[in-house]
């Protein structure tokens, strides 16, 4: 991306163990909504997700510190549904950290981590020993990809489910700009020093002399692309090496690498396309402003 004539870099940079704390205190902040009103949906209908699954292995996709889990957990456990988990992420640290935690939690939970891209572990994983599987990707991670990603993504679900098991999907909805530019733009600066990590990821990992004071972060809108787009500018004309890699990089003043997009989805266009994919939504729950979507979705036979 960096050798690009319009500069990018992989979302998945973002989350060394600094940049996964960082998005912890995202999640916190008063301008971010997303994590609070998808936590509100997931307290008001985790019951009914159960329900509908039955005793199934949970599979989550981008687990962080698993916060959200726990109320998934909690309403598997009501139910007397055996607990098993298992938790994907590239942070090491807090897969390790919010496994240890969950094990405290729930003594008969069984944990299988894997720190590693949800494309990778989609491809390995072994078969389930419960009745069935739910692969759950929420906090709107599926909005970090692009619609090309998503294809690639649906496709690889399709592969990673048996007929009739799960995928739960949580998504961010469209919404007035000044309620997104805020969400990513908050006002002690947790999301710029998110973004400009990804700098000091890079340093660490290729040997990197990015100097982060001499970008800036930038996030807005694209309201024609419904999505948010996260830069880091140059503030002035620069060389950056990432000595592992073997790599020169010039910057101009003014010059940009997007760091994320964040889509913001259609909840009926969204149906269509799980629908269109043999990946029918069951059910859809929002919260009252309709902000959020959980979509929980079962895989159907190809015919
Ligand atoms: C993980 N992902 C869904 C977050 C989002 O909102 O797109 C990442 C993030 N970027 C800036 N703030 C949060």
């Amino acid at each position: 991306g960096l050798t690009q004539t319009a500069k990018s870099l992989p979302a998945r940079y973002f989350y060394d163990d600094r940049g996964s704390e960082l998005f912890e205190q995202i999640c916190e902040l008063p301008e971010y909504y997303l994590t609070r009103t998808e936590m509100s949906i997931l307290l008001q209908y985790a019951g009914e997700i159960a329900q509908n699954t039955s005793a199934c292995e949970l599979v989550e996709l981008g687990s962080g510190s698993s916060t959200k889990t726990r109320i998934l957990l909690d309403a598997y456990e009501h139910l007397n549904y055996p607990l098993r988990y298992l938790p994907i992420d590239v942070s090491a640290g807090i897969l390790e950290s919010s496994a240890k935690q969950l094990l405290a939690a729930y003594p008969s939970l069984q944990v299988h981590a894997l720190a590693s891209t949800y494309e990778l572990a989609l491809e390995r994983l072994t078969p389930t020993e419960l009745p069935s599987r739910m692969i759950c990707f929420i906090g709107s991670t599926l909005g970090n990809l692009s619609p090309q990603e998503c294809d690639v993504f649906f496709s690889q679900i399709q592969t990673a489910l048996n007929v009739g098991e799960y995928l739960l999907l949580g998504i961010d909805l469209q919404k007035p700009k000044h309620l997104l530019e805020a969400a990513y733009n908050d006002s002690q600066g947790i999301t710029a020093a998110f973004n400009l990590n990804v700098l000091d990821h890079l340093n660490r990992r290729f040997g990197g002399n990015f100097d982060t004071t001499q970008f800036a972060h930038w996030a807005f809108y694209n309201e024609s692309q419904h999505q948010i787009e996260m830069h880091l500018r140059s503030l002035r004309s620069q060389t950056v090496q990432l000595r592992a890699l073997d790599l020169t990089v010039e910057f101009e003043t003014g010059e940009t690498i997007l760091t994320e997009i964040s889509r913001k989805f259609d909840l009926n266009t969204m149906r269509q396309e799980l629908s269109d994919r043999g990946l029918a939504p069951l059910q859809i729950w929002t919260d009252h402003s309709q902000w959020f979507g959980v979509l929980l979705c079962q895989l159907k036979s190809a015919d």
